[in-house]
């Protein structure tokens, strides 16, 4: 029988013995899979793994600090890199999702180069594919923007000339979160909903711009800690807001507005393949939006996305 002490003793062993006492880099993206991934190694070789958490400029408010210091507290060797603006530069203009998302993994694998590059006689790279990535390892929209679906963009750069070691490829997400709590990584990351590799840039209908990303953190994160605060967050397996490309009229006192609409997204999945849309309370949602429309400069209007996968998507692009 599968149990998360056993796994996790075997495993690092096993890492033990086949990574000796090479050095192995590692991206971090703040999500369970490659926390879980980073920490087991870190077990097996200790301050031999070299993490790297790149700040692309789409995360969630206040996610690469509070990441970041987790990373810290938890032990890991881990390098901050602040690349909002080359991501910025790379996206600027664009409006197609495959042409967003190629270019967000064409500045990740720079970035990620340049970092590596930094680092003497590393012979691995630490990855957090897991089971349901190994079966689909290009999702249905295109290449993702972890490093693993990152081979047929442009050429190979230098960290593809490492071994790979994938610690969880065997492991589904439930599985991967028990391991999680049983190595005490804080709740916080293990039980995190998923988050798309290329961030907010595909919440944000249209080309990105560091304004647009900054409205779209706002209205998230009262979104999500409305989630938090109301005990929601843990019935929903993903949750986030999506700033639309249009206006519409409101009123606000005596004066005609012609601002922004978000949408807001909850669903029920088990791997994201398939997924429903979360009946979450009206009250909820009233209150939600009241307070969305009142603190965020630039939008007077929310709506609640209420289709299922399939036939739409999970994300908007
Ligand atoms: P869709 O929108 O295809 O999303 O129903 C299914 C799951 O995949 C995530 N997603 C992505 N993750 N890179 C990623 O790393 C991507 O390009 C990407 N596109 C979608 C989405 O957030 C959901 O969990």
């Amino acid at each position: 029988d599968w149990t998360s002490d056993v796994f996790i003793d075997a495993t690092v062993e096993e890492l033990k013995s086949r990574i000796g006492g090479d050095k192995v880099v590692m991206g971090l993206s703040g999500g369970v899979d490659s926390s879980v991934a980073a920490t087991l190694i870190h077990k097996a070789i200790g301050s031999n793994l070299y993490c790297v958490f790149v700040d692309n400029g789409l995360l969630r408010k206040n996610e690469f600090e509070e990441v970041l210091h987790s990373y810290k507290d938890m032990g890991l060797n881990v390098i901050g890199v602040d690349a909002k603006q080359r991501f910025y530069d790379a996206l600027e203009g664009l409006t197609d999702p495959e042409a967003k998302r190629k270019a967000i993994g064409r500045v990740f694998i720079e970035v990620f180069d340049d970092e590596s590059n930094k680092l003497e006689g590393v012979k691995w790279l630490g990855q957090g594919t897991i089971y349901p990535d190994v079966i689909e390892s290009v999702s249905v929209k295109g290449p993702s923007a972890t490093i693993k679906s990152h081979h047929n963009v442009g050429g190979l750069p230098d960290f593809m000339k490492l071994s790979v070691v994938e610690p969880l490829n065997t492991l589904f997400k439930d599985e991967v979160r028990e391991v999680g709590r049983a190595l005490e990584i804080p709740e916080t990351i293990v039980g995190r909903h998923p988050f798309p590799g290329p961030g907010l840039a595909i919440r944000i209908l249209g080309d990105i711009t560091a304004d647009k990303v900054k409205t779209l953190q706002e209205v998230d994160y009262i979104f999500i800690q409305g989630l938090k605060d109301h005990g929601l967050y843990d019935q929903v397996w993903q949750a986030g807001a999506i700033l639309l490309p249009i206006q519409s009229v409101g009123v606000m006192g005596d004066e005609r507005t012609y601002e922004r609409v978000v949408a807001l997204r909850a669903v029920g999945s088990v791997d994201g393949m398939t997924a429903d849309w979360i009946h979450l309370p009206y009250e909820f949602l009233g209150k939600i939006s009241n307070e969305i429309i009142n603190r965020v400069k630039g939008v007077n209007r929310v709506v609640y996305d209420i289709s299922s996968k399939p036939p739409a998507t999970i994300e908007w692009e």
